[in-house]
């Protein structure tokens, strides 16, 4: 059977390149399923304090988070929906795998290269933008723990945007790496190599900078849509949105990546679009870049209308702190159930059981 496994980070209400990105397939994937499909949604609390976070909103946006899983979509009946740091056993693997984890490897991703700032060929010797004594381990090891949160429950697909694809290779490799040292004769795998499903809105780009995906920690709020934004606060957004003086609309990404990046949105917002794609596109072809934006941001709080309603009403509830509390008790509970298997047999073919 399969295991549906993914996580998203606690960083209050999720924007739009989260939604189409990632949570809206997780969605989809869930009311699909057979009934024999387990899946795990995680809020990885633990992945967020690798960076510098402030206590009180980091436990406010943990909460915004919950509410918003919920209010997308995802049921707490059929989907296991919980805080990576109320199940132990996501640092205890963390551990055991960091001890087989290649430095190398991890000194690749591009992440962690980002975070570093140097540029893909850079030399041991060039000098490095940020100061050296900032960073910090856990953020070096972000990707192991990332592993462990999917190998820890047997994992077999895990729905992500393109920005995940790196870290999930990761994952397999170590996955594999294991297996052959700790259980190479076993019949089934100890750890299970995930696969990687990409959503076809694969990385949706900030309406400002439409060449930079669109993204939590970018300074200018005006650059992403929050899921839970007014219909009126979409429209000013995107009436702001950053395209270029070119007449006529077409989707060349390279050469037009502003008009491309609303093409591309309204087509994810809206499944039905893709039956018919090149009539749309007709459409759309000749509207002025007012307009593009005026049906992009109408298309937008329409696919958004119904999840913000459904989060202002448990925000709304007068018990919405106890709900949400209960909520992601019971989800930690049946976590740490499945989790415990894998830990155990893990720590007996370590022979540390
Ligand atoms: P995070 O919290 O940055 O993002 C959550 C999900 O949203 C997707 N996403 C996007 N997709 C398209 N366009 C964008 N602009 C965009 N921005 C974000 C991400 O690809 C992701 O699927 N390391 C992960 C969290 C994580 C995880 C895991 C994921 C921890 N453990 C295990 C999968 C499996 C992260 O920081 O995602």
């Amino acid at each position: 059977p399969k295991v549906i496994f993914s996580g998203i980070q606690p960083t209050g209400i999720p924007h739009l390149g989260n939604y189409l990105g990632a949570l809206k397939q997780w969605v989809k994937l869930q009311d699909e399923a057979a009934p024999d499909t387990t899946l795990l949604f995680s809020i990885v609390d633990l992945h967020a304090i690798t960076i510098k976070q402030d206590p009180k909103a980091l436990a406010k946006w943990k909460k915004e988070m919950l509410a918003s899983l919920y209010a997308v979509g995802i049921k707490k009946e059929r989907s296991i929906v919980f805080f990576q740091s109320a199940v132990p056993q996501h640092a205890e693997l963390m551990w055991i795998l960091s001890c087989n984890a290649s430095m190398g490897y991890l000194s690749r991703m591009t992440q962690w290269k980002s975070k570093l700032a140097l540029p893909d060929n850079a030399s041991p010797l060039d000098p490095s933008p940020v100061s050296k004594a900032a960073l910090k381990l856990g953020l070096f090891s972000y990707p192991v723990l990332q592993a462990a949160d999917i190998l820890l429950y047997q994992t077999t697909h895990v729905p992500v945007g393109e920005d995940q694809a790196q870290h999930l290779e990761f994952a397999r490799e170590l996955a594999v790496g294991f297996n052959h040292m700790f259980a190479p004769d076993a019949k089934s795998p100890l750890l299970v190599p995930p696969q990687t499903i990409l959503s076809s809105a694969k990385r949706v780009m900030s309406l400002t900078t439409p060449t930079k995906k669109m993204s939590k920690s970018d300074p200018e709020p005006k650059s992403r849509i929050l899921i839970t934004d007014s219909n009126e606060v979409i429209h000013k957004k995107f009436k702001s949105a950053l395209t270029d003086s070119i007449d006529g609309n077409a989707y060349d990404r390279e050469s037009r990546p502003g008009v491309s990046n609303l093409i591309d949105i309204m087509r994810h917002m809206d499944e039905d679009i893709t039956g018919s794609d090149k009539e749309w596109m007709k459409e759309l072809e000749g509207l002025s870049k007012r307009s593009l934006k005026e049906t992009a941001a109408d298309r937008v709080n329409n696919g958004l209308k119904d999840v913000r309603g459904r989060y202002e009403e448990i925000m709304g509830r007068k018990d919405a702190d106890e709900f949400l509390e209960e909520g992601a008790r019971q989800g930690g509970e049946k976590a740490r159930k499945l989790a415990q298997q894998t830990i155990g047999k893990v720590r007996e073919a370590l022979g540390i059981a």
